[in-house]
This record gives C-alpha cells, structure tokens and sequence, in this order.
C-alpha cells in the first residue's frame, strides 16, 4: 500500500471537546461562508483589529501577480506589538518569558519591553539606520532578538534574520545580497551545553561583506572571542548592553506605509541561491494576528510557546509578530528539547504553565522515540491546545502528540504555510473543525487552496498540486533583488494564469475536502521541518577541490522526515577514503550549516545520467531509500547504477 493510500484510509476524527468549542475565539462556522463571499471585506475587518495611525481606505489591489493590501493606509508594527499594550491594562503583563539553556531567566513586561524596543530603535539611529535601511540578526534564542526585530520595526528598518546555525559563508552571503548596513549579533549562544562561536562566524562573514558599517554583540555567553576577549574591532564593534544604557528610552514609532517592507527572510529554493523573500507591513501583520488569534485561541491568560527558532519564519510570525500583536505571554527558550534532560521541554511546560504549544513534527518524532516517561514526569494539565507545523505529521505522531502530551483533551492544530505565505493558510480551526490525524484540514477563512492538475484543472478528490487561487494579505511581495525570479518561481507554474500561486507542494484532498500534504514536488527537501535546496548542498559539495560533481537526493528518516544523500563523483587521482567522507560532511557544514549535512555520502565514479546528460535522481532516490530501480533504460550507461546500488546496500549492512 502506498503512503496516499495509507493517509486516505485514515478516518479517525476529533470533533473539537464541548466546553473548548463553547469558549473559543472562533466558533461559528459561519466565518467560512461570510470570509468566502466576500474576502476583503473578511480581511479588512482583520486589519482593523490593529492599530493605524492613518486608516486604509483601500483593501485589495490585484493585478495578477501583484498584490497591494490596504495600500493607504498607515501603521507600526512594533507600537502593534508593544506600545498599544504598555499603554493600557496589559503594561504589568509578562510579554517574553525567557529561559536560557544554562537556566539562567528573564521577564519581560510590556512596559520593559516597550523600554527595551524604544532604546534598541534608538541605539539604530545613533548608528546612522534610516528606514529601508537593511539590518542582519544573528543572534541565538535569546530576548535580544525580538527586542531587535521590534527596534528595526520601529524605524522602519528591514531586518533579515539569518539563523544562529547557520556557518559564516550562508551569513556572508545574505549579507551580501541584501546589503545589510549593521549586524546584530552575540559573543555566542548556548546548544547542547556547548558555545555556539556565533561573533567568531559573523567576523569570518564581515571579512567578506563590504557594507556592514556596525556590528552590535549582545553578551551572552561571556566566553572569550575567537579565544580572546580583544576581537572587538574598534570603531566597528560595540557592546549591546553599552549602546543601550546610553539610548533614550522614548523613541516615537515611524509611521509606515502597509506596503512599505518589514522584514526579508532567506529561504533555500531549487536553485543554489537561497531567495530573500519580502514582506511587507499591514498584510503581514494582519494575517499574522488574526491567524493567531483564530488558531491558537489565544486568550488573556494564556501561556503560549512556539518552540520555533526567530531564524525561520515561525519564529517570525508565532513566536515575534503574531503573540505579541494579540498581547499574549510568550515563553522563549534558547536551547535543545534534551538539554540536559530529555524532560526539558515538559519541565518548561510544567514550571511556566504552558497552555498552547507549537512545535514541529520532527520533534515530536523524537520525543516518541525517547519515549513518555519524560513527559510522564511532569505536570502538563494546563495544556489546551497543541501545534504542529513545518511538514506533514505522521497520524502516529499525531496519535502519539493527542495522548502524551495532551492527555486525550487538548485539540491539535495542524498549520500548513510557508516563508513566503507569511502566516497560516491550512489548518484546523479549533473551536470548529474536526480534526483527523495527519491531515491539516481546510484553508482557514478567506484563504482560497484548490488541488489542481498540470493544467490548472481543478482535482475535487484525489491528488494534484496545490494552489493558492486568491491573493492573500501576508503573501510575499517580492523576492528581494530579483522581481523575475518572483514572477518565475511561483506564477508561472501554470501558463497564462499569473493569478495562480504555486507553493512547491503535491497534496492529496479526500471525501471531506480536507489536504494531506505530501511534501515538496521540487528539489527542495524538508529536513527535520528546514528547507534546503538539494542544488545548494550540491554546489557547497562541488566547492571541495577533491569533488568532480555531486548529485544530492532526499530519502525518507525516521525522525527528520527527510535525510540527505550525496552521490560524488571524484576528481582523477583522489581516492574516496573514510577520511574524506568525514572531511566533505564538514565541508558542507561549513558552507551552509550543520542542518545541510549529508547523512550519506556515496563515492561513484560515475553518476547515472541520461544520453543528454541530465543526472537521473529519480534512480538516486531509489537507490538511496532501497527501492527496487524503475526504467533505466534510458540510461547511458546502465551498469553505473548496478554498480552504485551495491555501493550503497554495503554502506546499509
Ligand atoms: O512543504 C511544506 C512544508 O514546509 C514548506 C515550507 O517551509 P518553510 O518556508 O521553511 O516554512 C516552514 C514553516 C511554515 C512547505 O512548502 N510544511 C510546512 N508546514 C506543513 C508542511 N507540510 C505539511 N504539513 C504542514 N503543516
């Protein structure tokens, strides 16, 4: 039986608990209609839940595939986020509770916060930051962060985060292509009880990124830099607590245009080049806040944590944009889930009360393969409601997540989006929807997915692609420095229809209407929830100067969904040793970052490519997950692949 045929087959069903249901922020069924019928008027009621300093009078501007959201009007992201709150009832309320990795804590209410983002805002403006202007973030999970993001919001910087695990070189590079005039980052971070050398790698980046003018270090792990406390540059380098001690602690928020840009945000593509994907203010903002409120039924006295990184766009939108905007509590944490227990995530739960929690199915996967015992230990009564987000969940998992974590009561929200969608666009709602496991439901209100076929004909059950048919308020806008590759990636997919939004995953949809996500029909692969591009890791592989050429597949692992497999081919006269297995994986690693490690590394000396020359990774993929080879008659050569199958059994056994 194929996997499809496995998820059709699964009908268990969760109607939302009675008492949940009565109490939920949404809990008419009606919304579908009403967002249906008329969906800019469903979204513009959205957007005025926020505050703008100059209302919108227009809503939608659609010129296929360009999309203006509530184009006149005005507003500030971070006065959304923060000040609206710290001037009213919510100013004594904890905004961020932070756990560091060592256990060290910090509180911080609205009023601190709005403290903290008025000073950073400040600490920009002293450095020369002017609104447009690029701001990096590298920084671990840490209050800084959010405080940075807040800051540049507040001045109408655009901030690009790039992840704290990414090497220098994927630093050096979105620096480079956004132009980034200042980069915040910290002396390191903490993971897995070691030091993550994160000034050590942005010094390695700025040597090559001729536009960084300031580098802010947050003091984070106080271990000495680049083995010496002196690698602070003078004139470019300063502390983050000394700038902030100095800056004014009143800075009034910039009025921003709705389509003036927030933030851009790398993500990887099926191209070697990852793509700055852009959005902007009021459409963002709006779909990120009233998502939030929809999905998570954030309420007053809720303590909600996304276990996500601020390095990838849950972090932006679950764990920054969206909570804040609604005035929740948000608990941050900076390190592993088994760190130095593998309880330490259900200790958290159980010390802050956690009552929402969202994380990825990765990590669920291994929180069933340690087993629940750990969760066990701890009180987690206080849960109602669960997430899961970042690829598709197994119903085991799912199973597993219902019980475990949630004793059996707690509905599950399983939330399909993407960087470029900027916030939810399938899942359940949970005062409405039936959940069944492994199946993100339907399109939340106003969103419009279909499934459609090669030529845009639509696929009522079955599977087909999915598309998005209607724009929607935090879509992507552009991707930064490259309008044509926009235009390319996603509305091209089907031609003569710019209207069609092509997100990259297959989908399958059953007798109810509900989407099972597949996964991705392009060479971008998912593992444990991150998106690489296969030609990324290729090209990082490539680089080595013992490596000819190198085909990367995906294959499917137990606990990060998707692993890597590198097939390389050898320049004459090296030799494929154990050591150079181990040399190209640190190869890659520094290049890109340990996520995009190999976990397979085959030396061939040919690669099974057909008589035009065009690598066969279809047979790859067999080979690399174990399956019995398709048609390889196409193949110039035939016996490469016989060959390389032997390879790879002798690797398994
Ligand atoms: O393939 C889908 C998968 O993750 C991709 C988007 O990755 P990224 O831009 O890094 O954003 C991840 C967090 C929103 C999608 O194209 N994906 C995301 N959520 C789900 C999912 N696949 C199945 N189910 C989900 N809930």
């Amino acid at each position: 039986m194929t996997d499809i045929d496995v998820l059709l087959q699964e009908h268990r069903k969760f109607p939302p608990p009675d008492a949940f249901a009565r109490a939920a922020n949404v809990s008419d069924p009606g919304i579908y209609e009403r967002a249906a019928k008329d969906y800019e008027a469903f979204w513009a009621g959205c957007a005025r839940e926020l505050e703008w300093s100059k209302p919108f009078s227009r809503v939608l501007e659609w010129k296929p595939p360009r999309a203006t959201w509530f184009r006149d009007g005005e507003l500030n992201a971070s006065v959304n986020c923060v000040d609206r709150h710290a001037r009213g009832a919510r100013r004594d309320k904890p905004a961020l509770v932070w756990e560091g990795e060592p256990g060290d804590t910090l509180t911080l209410t609205y009023a601190q916060l709005l403290d903290q983002v008025c000073r950073f805002a400040s600490v920009l403006d002293s450095l020369g930051v002017k609104k447009g202007d690029r701001v990096a973030i590298y920084l671990p999970m840490i209050p800084e962060a959010a405080i940075a993001m807040l800051g540049c919001a507040r001045i109408g910087a655009v901030h690009s985060v790039v992840f704290g695990g990414f090497s220098a070189e994927s630093l050096r590079d979105r620096i480079v292509d956004a132009q980034a005039k200042v980069l915040i980052t910290a002396d390191g971070g903490f993971r897995r009880g070691h030091v993550v050398p994160l000034k050590k790698n942005a010094d390695d980046a700025i040597a090559e990124t001729p536009t960084i003018e300031h580098v802010v270090v947050v003091r984070r792990t106080k271990e000495p830099i680049g083995g010496s406390p002196a690698s602070m540059k003078a004139g470019r380098d300063q502390w983050w607590h000394d700038l902030m001690a100095k800056a004014s602690a009143s800075r009034p928020a910039t009025a921003m245009n709705a389509e003036d840009i927030l933030f851009t945000l790398y993500t990887s593509g099926t191209t070697g080049k990852p793509k700055g994907i852009v959005h902007t203010t009021g459409g963002y903002l709006t779909q990120c806040a009233y998502t939030t409120k929809a999905i998570f039924d954030l309420k007053e006295d809720d303590v909600y944590w996304c276990t996500a990184d601020v390095g990838w766009v849950t972090g932006h939108t679950y764990i920054v944009y969206g909570p804040l905007a609604n005035g929740a509590t948000c608990l941050m944490y900076e390190g592993a889930p088994d760190w130095p227990a593998k309880d330490r995530f259900w200790e958290l739960c159980e010390k802050y009360g956690v009552t929402i929690f969202y994380t990825a199915p990765t990590a669920i996967r291994a929180f069933m393969k340690w087993g629940a015992q750990h969760a066990k230990k701890h009180d987690l009564s206080k849960l109602r409601l669960l997430g899961s987000v970042g690829e598709p969940i197994n119903p085991e998992a799912w199973m597993w997540y219902r019980e475990h974590i949630g004793g059996d009561r707690c509905p599950i929200v399983d939330t399909w989006w993407q960087t470029e969608t900027g916030a939810t666009m399938i899942s359940p709602l949970p005062g409405i929807t039936k959940t069944t496991p492994g199946s993100a439901t339907v399109a939340f209100p106003g969103i419009f997915a279909e499934l459609l076929d090669n030529n845009a004909k639509r696929i009522d059950v079955g599977g087909g692609l999915l598309a998005i048919t209607k724009p929607w308020p935090g879509m992507l806008r552009t991707i930064w420095g490259d309008d044509e590759r926009y235009v390319r990636t996603y509305f091209s997919k089907w031609p003569g229809r710019p209207d069609l939004y092509f997100p990259g995953d297959g989908a399958k949809r059953d007798d109810d209407g509900y989407f099972w996500i597949l996964g991705r029909v392009d060479d971008v692969l998912n593992v444990a929830g991150h998106r690489i591009g296969t030609m990324e890791v290729e090209s990082a592989l490539v680089d080595h100067p013992s490596v000819a050429e190198a085909a990367v597949v995906g294959k499917a692992h137990e606990l990060k969904g998707q692993a890597l497999a590198a097939f390389v081919t050898l320049r004459e006269g090296t030799k494929p040793t154990t050591e150079l297995n181990v040399e190209l994986r640190e190869h890659v690693a520094n290049k890109i970052g340990a996520i995009a490690k190999p976990d397979d590394i085959i030396f061939s000396a040919d690669l099974p490519k057909t008589r035009s020359g065009k690598i066969m990774r279809r047979l790859l993929r067999d080979i690399a997950e174990g399956r019995t080879l398709g048609d390889t008659t196409t193949l110039a050569d035939p016996a490469v692949v016989a060959a390389l199958r032997d390879q790879y059994e002798g690797l398994e056994s």
